[in-house]
Formats: C-alpha cells, structure tokens, sequence
C-alpha cells in the first residue's frame, strides 16, 4: 500500500499530463504517471493521430518514456480521465502493463477527485508471455 500522498502526487502528476493530451479526433483526453522503486516519476498523454491506428495511449508514452530514460522497476501508475466510471487501461495497454509493470499498483481517477486502485492480474489475467516462446 502507497501512502497517500505519494499516491496523491502521482495523480496530479497524471492530471498535468492530460493537458498535454493530443486529441483531435476522440476528443478523450487521458494522462498517466509512472512512479520507479527509486521514487522517479515519468508521465503521457495520449498522442493520436489522423491515421487513427497509429495512436498512443497514455499509459503507453509514460512506460515507454520511463523505458527509455532507463528505469525497469515500477511501483505504481496512474491514469486519469474524465469519466465516472473511471476510465481503465484499453487491451494493449493491459498487456504493456502486465509485462513491464507487473508489481504495479494501477491508480484510476477522474476530475471529480474518484480514486480506485486496481492489480494488472485483475484486468489482465491470462497474458501472453515470453514463457510462450523462450
Ligand atoms: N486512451 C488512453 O490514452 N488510455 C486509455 O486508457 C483509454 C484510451 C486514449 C486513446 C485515444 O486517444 C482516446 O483515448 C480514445 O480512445
């Protein structure tokens, strides 16, 4: 269990990352932050684009961004949207999650200040793993 005001900043972190959202074409705007076992924070927003498949989601650009700055332990992700029910990670996210941040606590939140938290075996139980080729 996060303390609270570890799990408070990370959600304002996501928030802020929501203004930075791309959406043209949905109009839905999301933000995720990721928090590292050494207490780095990293955030997205989702990125899309005209041809629509090629969209990034917010739980992705955080992960990959923090990927890319070298971190690989994640303790918790957040993901804000506006919506009641609380808006979940989609399929592809779920399975980026489930193999780069499988510790993680995922915190779901909305403007309205709406918090729940979730495990990705809970969302995602059945993943595809490396164990199925190596
Ligand atoms: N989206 C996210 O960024 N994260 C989610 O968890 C759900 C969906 C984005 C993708 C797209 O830009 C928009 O929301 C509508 O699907």
């Amino acid at each position: 269990m996060t303390d609270a005001k570890v799990t408070r900043d990370l959600l304002a972190a996501a928030a802020a990352a929501r203004e930075h959202a791309h959406a043209p074409y949905s109009g839905f705007r999301v933000g995720a932050a990721v928090r590292t076992a050494d207490g780095r924070v990293f955030t997205g927003c989702n990125i899309e684009n005209a041809t629509y498949g090629l969209t990034l989601c917010a739980e992705r650009v955080a992960v990959f961004k923090a990927m890319s700055e070298g971190a690989r332990e994640f303790v918790q992700v957040a993901v804000v949207a506006d919506t009641d029910p609380l808006t979940p990670p989609c399929g592809a996210c779920r399975q980026i999650l489930s193999e780069f941040c499988p510790r993680a606590e995922i915190v779901l939140s909305n403007l309205a200040g709406r918090v729940e938290t979730r495990r990705i075996e809970e969302l995602f139980p059945s993943p595809f793993h490396e164990r199925f080729f190596r």
